[in-house]
């Protein structure tokens, strides 16, 4: 079987591709690098030992599509391409909705007219919005608020349409928490744009010298240590849950809405202890006003992952750590140290 990876170079992408070859699938990554380096592949064919057919185009681009269909006879697609910054979504919400509303229709345009209708979509815990309670299932009221967040509401209810308009679709859709950490290898990771907007990366950047400090934002939330509680995901137990979700493909045609997350919720200064025992390094840091939108508490509920795919993550934070770690000091410049 041949999967399509849309966004394959990027860090959730390029982790899963490993986990596909692993497991006996074909694959051809398709990417626009807008938000990730050719090398994260070469690293994967490395780590592989073996070639992987690339190719570079745009998800909104017919064309660019229709050449891969053409080219190779794909049998699903796992769809990681889109644009994934909360604020910067804020800003430049148009963006947003066209990259990954239209981008997403063209896909499933795309798909459709060559007969191959099978996708593993990626989501976000962010459709939530702010949870009464925790842990969150699958069945809790859904909201967003920001334009990010709304592109992966929106394209849910795309994808769901779609299957009620031909039941010959299998789909599934998959809600991520906050995925952290990296290959074992530790020659692929995140490797951010810029300032990081997400904890771990800033984290990982503080420890290693490029920031000077951490700001910690919010100590007054209704938490354990007054600090934003979180479920923290290895990147790699993601990556296994993408192919668990193909392998239930193969027997059945639903439209299937799945957390990925480990249950457990880790506050900002506990991850901060975890990650300073897992490099040995002091990570400075200063308590900030609370960044806009965020909430006080999110973790899963992983129980119908469980149940239904039979997945549940292996890892706990302290290899999350570990593993951020060693691709952080491997690669103080991520991947562009070796494109200069
Ligand atoms: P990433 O930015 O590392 O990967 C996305 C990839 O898609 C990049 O390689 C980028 O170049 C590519 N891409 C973007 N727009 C494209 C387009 N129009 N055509 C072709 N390629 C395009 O992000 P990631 O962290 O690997 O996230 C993958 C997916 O998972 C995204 O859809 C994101 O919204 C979703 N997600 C991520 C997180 C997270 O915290 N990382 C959490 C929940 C959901
Ligand atoms: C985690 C905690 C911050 C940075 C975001 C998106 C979500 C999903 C995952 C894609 C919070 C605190 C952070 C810093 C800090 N992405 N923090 N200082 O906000 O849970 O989720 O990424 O789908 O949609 O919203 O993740 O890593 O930004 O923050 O104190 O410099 O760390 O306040 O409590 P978040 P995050």
């Amino acid at each position: 079987m041949r999967i399509l990876v849309t966004g394959g170079a990027g860090y959730i992408g390029s982790h899963t591709c490993i986990l596909l070859l692993e497991a006996g699938y074909d694959i051809v990554v398709f990417d626009n690098f807008c938000n990730a380096s050719k090398e994260s592949i070469s690293r994967v064919e490395k780590i592989m030992g073996k070639t992987i057919p690339l190719m570079e185009g745009d998800i909104r681009n017919k064309e660019d599509l229709n050449r891969v269909f053409e080219r190779y006879t794909i049998d699903a697609v796992i769809h990681f391409a889109g644009l994934k910054a909360v604020g910067e979504s804020v800003e430049k919400p148009l963006e947003y909705y066209d990259n990954n509303i239209y981008g997403t229709l063209v896909l499933c345009q795309v798909m459709a007219a060559h007969g191959c209708k099978s996708i593993v979509f990626s989501s976000s815990a962010t459709v939530y919005g702010d949870p009464h309670t925790t842990p969150i299932r699958e069945d809790f009221p859904l909201s967003a608020t920001n334009p990010y967040g709304r592109s992966k509401l929106f394209i849910e209810e795309m994808l769901r349409d779609l299957y009620v308009s031909d039941k010959t679709w299998k789909i599934v859709l998959l809600r991520y928490f906050n995925p952290i950490g990296a290959h074992e290898s530790g020659t692929i990771g995140e490797d951010p744009n810029g300032i990081p907007n997400n904890l771990l990366p800033f984290i990982a950047q503080t420890a290693i010298g490029t920031r000077a400090c951490l700001s910690v934002f919010g100590d007054d939330y209704n938490t354990v240590d007054g600090t934003g509680v979180r479920d923290y995901i290895h990147v790699m137990d993601l990556a296994d849950g993408h192919v668990k979700a193909l392998d239930k493909m193969n027997t059945f045609s639903e439209v299937m809405t799945i957390n990925l997350g480990t249950g457990k919720g880790y506050s900002v200064l506990e991850v901060l202890k975890a990650f300073e025992a897992a490099s040995g390094k002091k990570v400075p840091y200063t308590i900030a006003p609370r960044r806009a939108g965020d909430i006080a508490e999110c973790f899963a509920d992983p129980a119908y992952a469980k149940a239904v795919l039979g997945w549940e993550a292996q890892r706990g934070i302290d290899e999350m750590c570990k593993d951020s770690w060693r691709w952080q000091s491997n690669n103080p410049n991520g991947y562009k140290e070796s494109n200069s």
